[in-house]
């Protein structure tokens, strides 16, 4: 087995290189035209992927904030949460027509679209991505917050060393590569975007301050942060420009 680790290191580490290469790098061209006007408080969002572990977190602490709340959902019984402020629709990412009808009449859409379908290559994130932004696009829904991860564009190598050379080589290098090509789209699209990059997801409580920017991230340790806390920051890019068209990552504090 040893024989073979040299190749295992190679391929680990070119994998990271490609992740480099292909996720996004930067900061993007500003909008030509410009967004909402200065001082307008969004209202609507929606949000996708309501029913998972960091969505349930987007969906309580947005409607905490006062916002009228559509939660995107595959089942509406996953989502056990009544609120007057609350709609939730029935929708698969994948399927354009029901996206556009749902995006239609938002000011926001806050994605934690996310699955576990490791094992083979998919498009689920990058062609619901871009179902997302197409619908945005024909509605005039210009705000989009949208998680990805650290370990891509020019965040590769801070997941830290586990994630490097055993997790992303070996359990999620299709799911990784479909996230380069969803931040990709995102970062060709004329929304105003922000992508959010966390390290590994807990499920600890909300702090309500976290470590957030380019530089977050280890090439050695893994750094972590609650899903609550990445909804806390993700909630705050929905009103806020300071990284409009940019990838910062986000750790605990
Ligand atoms: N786990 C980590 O340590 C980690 C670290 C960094 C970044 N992230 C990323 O953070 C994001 C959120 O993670 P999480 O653990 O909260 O995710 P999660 O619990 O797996 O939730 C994913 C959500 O996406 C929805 N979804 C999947 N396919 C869909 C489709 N075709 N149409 C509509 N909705 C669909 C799921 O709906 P169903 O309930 O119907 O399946 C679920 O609501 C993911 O993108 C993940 O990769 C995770």
């Amino acid at each position: 087995m040893l024989k073979y680790l040299p190749f295992f290191l190679l391929y680990a580490v070119a994998l990271s290189a490609v992740l480099a290469s292909r996720g996004f790098r930067g900061t993007a061209a500003p909008l030509a035209a410009p967004g909402d006007p200065a001082g307008k408080r969004r209202t609507r969002l929606l949000i996708v992927g309501a029913t998972g572990a960091t969505g349930r977190q987007l969906v309580a602490q947005a409607l905490e904030r006062g916002y009228e709340v559509t939660a995107l959902v595959r089942e509406t019984s996953r989502l056990p949460v009544y609120h007057p402020k609350l709609r939730v629709v029935e929708v698969d990412v994948l399927d354009y027509a029901a996206v556009e009808e749902v995006v239609r009449g938002q000011e926001a859409v806050v994605s934690a679209l996310g699955h576990k379908r490791f094992l083979g290559p998919t498009r689920i994130l990058s062609e619901g991505t871009r179902n997302l932004l197409r619908a945005m696009k024909a509605h005039g829904v210009g705000r989009f917050v949208c998680v990805t991860t650290l370990g891509i564009g020019d965040s590769a190598g801070r997941m830290g060393i586990y994630y490097t050379f055993f997790v992303i080589p070996l359990i999620v290098p299709f799911y990784f590569w479909d996230k380069t090509r969803q931040e990709r789209l995102i970062a060709a699209s004329d929304a105003e975007w922000v992508i959010v990059r966390p390290g590994r997801l807990t499920n600890g409580t909300k702090r309500g301050a976290c470590r957030h920017g380019p530089g977050v991230g280890s090439f050695l340790a893994t750094v972590r942060v609650s899903r609550a806390d990445v909804a806390d920051f993700m909630l705050d890019q929905v009103e806020s420009d300071a990284y409009l068209r940019q990838a910062p990552g986000v750790a605990r504090g």
